[in-house]
């Protein structure tokens, strides 16, 4: 069939719009969660990303890459397509990771676009249900007793569990072996099964297993009690001075994402965090949602970089580093 000029103007017309109408997100997002299913970082990214998943209309996808502490799946994240459909999720370990390896194939302030700081998470320090030690003070005798018979749980060289066991470790002076594995989930999983002794990690996984009695509480690494576990004394009140571990949290997209896909994908966490129903489980977990000013990509690029500043000399001083 012959078509006129007029006509095929008039369907360009109308083929245009249409062709743009489907606009962001046309399927479903990526987020890249750096450690095993079933830990704390797992948990919060499937309890924020079905929530946004309501409100970006798509699915938003968990995509656990472990290994490295962390810094496989930052590396793929920085290498990733910037459509906007690739997002990371991770802690302090972007901050610390700079310093932590000699040979980081990404840098954290420049190879990111940067979505939002998103909640805070105190950590605790556990053993396995039959360890001998009752409390914090029969802990330290034994650990100063066993030595390196005793082995700590963590998820690697940049998690944050990692960060709590050495200076845990440097703080009573005793000589722990650590453990590593792909995450705190599988970590907390040998914990309970008292395959290893000692496991420090965010309330956000650990809370049910304390509130069920299958793990030992020695302590929490907050300067203040929490109100979730109002009986658990602080480390610091035991005798370790200062000793003070918070572990926060941001979304990271890769460097060139555009706009739109920041904007919608941070609007969908900012609802998702004021859901009642997510407040009130980060709530029970022990999570204190970041203020509005830092549910920014302003708030976590500023964050990141005093982080990392702060993180540098110390971590150079302690000598720590994996190539
Ligand atoms: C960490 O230790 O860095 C994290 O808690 C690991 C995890 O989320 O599994």
């Amino acid at each position: 069939m012959k078509t006129s000029f007029a006509a095929t103007v008039l369907l360009a017309a109308f083929a245009t719009p249409a062709a743009h109408a489907q606009s962001y997100p046309a399927k479903p997002i990526t987020l890249v969660v750096p450690f095993a299913a079933g830990g704390p970082t797992d948990v919060v990214a499937r309890t924020l990303g079905a929530a946004m998943g309501r409100t970006l209309n798509q699915t938003v996808v968990i995509e656990n890459k472990t290994g490295a502490g962390g810094t496989l799946a930052a590396a793929h994240t920085a290498r990733a397509t910037p459509d906007g459909y690739t997002f990371l999720i991770h802690h302090n370990g972007m901050a610390t990771a700079p310093a932590l390896y000699r040979k980081l194939p990404y840098n954290p302030l420049t190879d990111f676009e940067y979505v939002s700081q998103v909640i805070d998470v105190p950590m605790t320090l556990l053993g396995r249900k039959d360890l001998p030690a009752k409390d914090f003070t029969e802990l330290r005798a034994y650990l100063k007793a066993q030595g390196d018979k005793v082995n700590l749980a963590h998820a690697g060289l940049g998690a944050v569990s990692h960060l709590c066991g050495v200076l845990f470790r440097q703080a009573i002076g005793a000589d722990v072996t650590t453990v590593p594995y792909q995450g705190t989930g599988p970590a907390m999983n040998a914990l309970l099964a008292g395959q290893v002794d000692l496991l420090c990690d965010q309330t956000t996984s650990t809370t049910q297993h304390i509130k069920a009695g299958s793990v030992k509480l020695y302590g929490v690494t907050t300067a203040a009690r929490l109100k979730t576990l109002p009986a658990a004394p602080t480390l610091a009140e035991q005798g370790l001075k200062g000793f003070e571990v918070v572990v926060w949290h941001g979304i990271y997209a890769p460097k060139g994402t555009p706009k739109e896909a920041i904007d919608k994908f941070g609007a969908a966490l900012r609802a998702a965090l004021k859901d009642p129903v997510v407040a009130q489980r980060l709530d029970e977990l022990g999570a204190v949602v970041v203020p509005e000013a830092k549910q920014t990509p302003e708030g976590l690029r500023t964050w990141l970089a005093e982080e990392t500043a702060r993180y540098a000399p110390v971590i150079k001083a302690a000598g720590q580093f994996a190539d």
